[in-house]
């Protein structure tokens, strides 16, 4: 297991403030660094990074934690993986890991071994007697050995069983064979295959592990693709299809084309830095993992209506990050696939033309709404002019409403400013129609929130406020953290979550232990972590003093005596008259403002 003294030593040589500027453009304000969170879309900064308790917090989507949660959240790894990771980049030497709670850790392992040794019989397969029929399919589809060896491609033999056989062979178990979805379960039987009969792409991670398959038959049957399911170690929705090789070109730009062939077919002509989604329409997390690698995205989807509906999603997905967007027709209703074989030898420079020729999302929908109205006559024109402002009210960039306002002038020949006069109007519409909405959204949360703290009574908000400040204060003041200890014990504590975690602190002080965020990762969850990260994050804008501790100890104590009123047999009054006594010496103690207004 991980010692103190292992997380002692990460602590030391893990800086979060160095780790997160890995991954966000961090910028110094006061004591604290502030960025756009990459676990949401956002375009203000509400990601903080707190040096002095080693946390980050993000005011926005409520992602928070020490230096090991947060890898463990970007780069999708368990907990023991995420350590590992950190130690590795620090070179310090990992601790012999056993014990029960590495299982989850050896089956995650086991799994991509499992995937990989699987990815090497496809690929074995493929170049094998039996593999004659896909091979040959490859090749009339264009492909050469040299793409074929770089994409790992292979084929799955028309066995329910081949695949199995070789697993068990190389010691792989049953269990791990249908945990890694290589293999569906049959009662009481050996696994089946999953895969059969169908020529293989392996879908690798950005580590270079393989996480998953698609799987395309070569007949006219369904579905055409099939691909793994969710594992543990597999998330169709946050991965993307060669993600691993694009991120290593060095172009800022992204290509995001609808089709594991679409992918493998530019990257023989040269557009390596291409990606796919895995079978489902492009999701946010997909969104927002694009734009940590690229500053502008082309959309190149199928020109089917299909492919165009989903380049809108994509669109209005892609808006919510920083990326430049822009958005490739390709003629013809073809694919990009299609497009580069169509055009032989000269289908690397056509396609270049077709990205040089690409329209900025804002023309390619306003193109698109173009089509719709017949601008020949004043009726086509002014709704074709209604509906072009509706689009542009929603930019939220003037410069490019001016832009925008000045081609929709020349194209129906109305007055810019007139056009431009329209779009503000529509445009401050639009905002406060949004604020409404916001206001609504807020109203109601908090009568949700209050609803549910007068059900229960131990959600004391008063008590909760000044539980998790007290809880804040000592874990930045390990120094003064016994005189508080000495004042009050965990038995006080309204709220069942601070109270543990006030338990922990007090055992860990008892034993000598130490107790900064990174220490408790040991003891929480990462879901745990976040929130007690969030008491951190709200403490360092209050920044209480020693007095302050001392006053949330008053309230503490106050609410706990105020709630066992319920308790209280009210039949015994000698009971209720000490009980009464002791509410009053402490009641004047008890005046503490938790600063967020009384609910
Ligand atoms: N897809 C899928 N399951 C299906 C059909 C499609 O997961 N039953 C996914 C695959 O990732 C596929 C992509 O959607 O690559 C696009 O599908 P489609 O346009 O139908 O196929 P193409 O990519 O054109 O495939 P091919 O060129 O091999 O016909
Ligand atoms: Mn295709």
């Amino acid at each position: 297991m991980i010692s103190d003294g292992f997380i002692e030593e990460l602590k030391l040589k893990s800086d979060i403030v160095d780790i997160a500027s890995y991954y966000v453009n961090l910028k110094r304000q006061g004591k604290n660094l502030w960025g756009l969170c990459p676990f949401h879309a956002e375009k203000t900064p509400s990601f903080s990074v707190f040096p002095d308790s080693g946390s980050f917090y993000c005011f926005g989507c409520g992602a928070g934690g020490d230096v090991i949660t947060f890898i463990e959240r970007i780069e999708n790894l368990d907990y023991i993986e995420a350590v590992k990771f950190l130690a590795d980049k620090a070179g310090i030497n990992m601790p012999q890991n056993d014990g029960k709670s590495e299982d989850l850790s050896n089956l995650r392992r086991r799994i991509f071994e499992a995937n990989r040794e699987a990815a090497r019989f496809f690929h074995n397969t493929l170049y094998s007697e039996k593999g004659k029929e896909a091979l040959k399919y490859l090749k009339i589809r264009g492909l050469t050995d040299n793409t074929i060896k770089k994409f790992g491609l292979g084929f799955a033999p028309n066995s329910r069983y081949e695949l199995g056989n070789h697993l068990k062979s190389q010691g792989f178990k049953p269990y791990e064979i249908i945990q890694a979805n290589l293999g569906v379960s049959k009662e009481n039987k050996e696994p089946w295959s999953r895969f059969f009969d169908r020529v293989m792409f392996p879908i690798i991670d950005l580590r270079g592990n393989v996480v998953a398959f698609g799987g395309r038959t070569m007949l006219d049957i369904k579905p055409k693709y099939l691909n793994t399911s969710d594992t543990i170690i597999f998330k169709k929705s946050s991965n993307l299809f060669s993600l691993n090789f694009a991120k290593n070109e060095s172009t800022e730009k992204l290509i995001l084309v609808e089709g594991y062939m679409d992918v493998i077919a530019l990257y023989q002509a040269g557009f390596k830095n291409t990606v796919a989604t895995l079978g489902t329409a492009l999701t946010p997390e997909q969104a927002k993992l694009m734009s940590r690698y690229a500053k502008e995205i082309i959309i190149c989807y199928d020109s089917d209506l299909a492919g165009q509906k989903a380049a809108q999603r994509a669109i209005d997905l892609l808006r919510q990050t920083d990326v430049l967007i822009k958005v490739v027709t390709v003629p013809n209703g073809k694919d990009p696939d299609e497009f580069i074989r169509l055009h032989g030898s000269e289908g690397p420079t056509r396609f270049n033309l077709l990205l040089n020729s690409s329209n900025n999302d804002v023309e390619y929908i306003l193109k698109k709404e173009a089509l719709k109205y017949d601008i020949e006559t004043t009726d086509g024109k002014i709704a074709y002019l209604k509906s072009s402002i509706k689009i542009l009210s929603k930019l939220n960039n003037r410069l490019e409403q001016d832009i925008f306002a000045g081609k929709l002038s020349e194209k129906v020949g109305v007055d810019k400013s007139t056009i431009m006069m329209q779009l503000l109007k529509e445009h401050k519409k639009n905002k406060i129609l949004e604020e409404k909405k916001e206001f609504l959204k807020i109203q109601q949360d908090l009568s949700a929130k209050r609803d549910f703290i007068n059900k229960d009574k131990s959600k004391n908000l008063r008590a909760a406020v000044a539980e998790e400040a007290l809880i804040a204060f000592i874990i930045n003041n390990p120094d003064i953290a016994n005189n508080i200890f000495l004042k009050l014990t965990p038995e006080k504590f309204c709220t069942d979550f601070n109270k543990r975690v006030y338990s922990c602190l007090f055992e860990r002080k008892k034993a000598n232990r130490p107790f900064s965020l990174i220490d408790l990762t040991l003891d929480f969850t990462k879901e745990e972590i976040a929130k007690i990260a969030s008491f951190l994050a709200i403490e360092s804008r209050r920044n209480s003093t020693i007095k302050a501790a001392y006053e949330y100890i008053d309230v503490i104590l106050y609410e706990s005596e105020k709630f066992s009123e319920v308790e209280l047999n009210l039949a015994d009054e000698n009971k209720i008259r000490e009980y009464m006594l002791k509410l009053k010496s402490i009641k004047n103690r008890g005046k503490f403002d938790n600063g967020y207004g009384s609910y």
